[in-house]
């Protein structure tokens, strides 16, 4: 079964409205070369309205990097996920180890954001962590599996089609130092027969895997040669346009 590749950039909180343009007229014109391949850029939501109008009319989806699982109502402060549809977003990350970790995510929330995001015609790109040294493998496949479980609870099998995984070992993140192809490609075929498990073979064959930590061009190719990675989500790498670029052809 043939999965599109994909990759995405998390700027995070790295970039200005001022600087999102000029980086998405940089890029659009160069993807046209690669439809192949599925690029998301995500930024904080102050960012989104300036980032749909310069994506308007290329093939880059814009994405949010988080989303509350209410669609309205008195939530100071929080982002409707009916609102990021209303503006033109696509795609949302969810449950990324940062919320997890700093703003006290739990498996419960992140299903809850992930049904909402779901509900509202969003992709929903699920952020798998592995936040703390785990002693053994069976304590790490344990930690993996109940995350993918908890997080896809209640989801139709109609709609797992608009839903991503990517796993994001913590300690790769913002290391530098990527975990390694073949240990990550069995983290995630642990991940897709979780899936498998739940939803079906068939579903969990169509079902995009990626992989998030310190992906760069030096590292990206053979991470996206492993049969279960599908795609890579990237941070400090995609901050710049030609490195993004460089990713994209790489994932071709
Ligand atoms: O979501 C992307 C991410 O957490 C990885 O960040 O900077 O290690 O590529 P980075």
């Amino acid at each position: 079964m043939s999965r599109q590749p994909i990759v995405v950039a998390n700027w995070k909180m790295n970039k200005l409205p001022s600087e999102a343009e000029g980086y998405i007229q940089e890029v659009a014109p160069k993807l046209a070369k690669y439809p192949n391949v599925d690029t998301v850029l995500a930024g904080q939501d102050v960012l989104l309205n300036a980032m749909v109008s310069a994506a308007k009319g290329t093939s880059v989806c814009i994405g949010a990097e988080n989303v509350y699982w209410e669609d309205r109502g008195a939530y100071t402060g929080e982002t409707s996920p009916a609102a990021l549809a209303d503006l033109g977003i696509q795609v949302v990350i969810i449950g990324h180890s940062e919320r997890r970790n700093y703003f006290r995510e739990t498996d419960e929330m992140v299903n809850l954001k992930t049904l909402a995001a779901l509900r509202n015609g969003l992709m929903p790109i699920i952020a798998i962590d592995e936040a703390v040294q785990l002693e053994s493998e069976n304590d790490h496949a344990h930690w993996i599996v109940n995350q993918v479980v908890e997080s896809l609870k209640g989801v139709a099998i109609a709609d797992l089609g608009r839903v991503m995984l990517a796993y994001e070992p913590t300690a790769a993140i913002g290391s530098g130092q990527a975990m390694g192809p073949e240990i990550t490609q069995k983290s995630l075929r642990i991940i897709r027969q979780t899936v498998a498990d739940m939803f079906g073979q068939p579903a969990a064959d169509q079902m995009r895997i990626l992989y998030g930590g310190s992906v760069k061009p030096t590292n990206a190719y053979e991470l996206l040669a492993q049969p279960d990675i599908d795609g890579v989500l990237v941070g400090d790498a995609a901050l710049d346009a030609m490195t993004f670029i460089e990713l994209v052809s790489l994932a071709d």
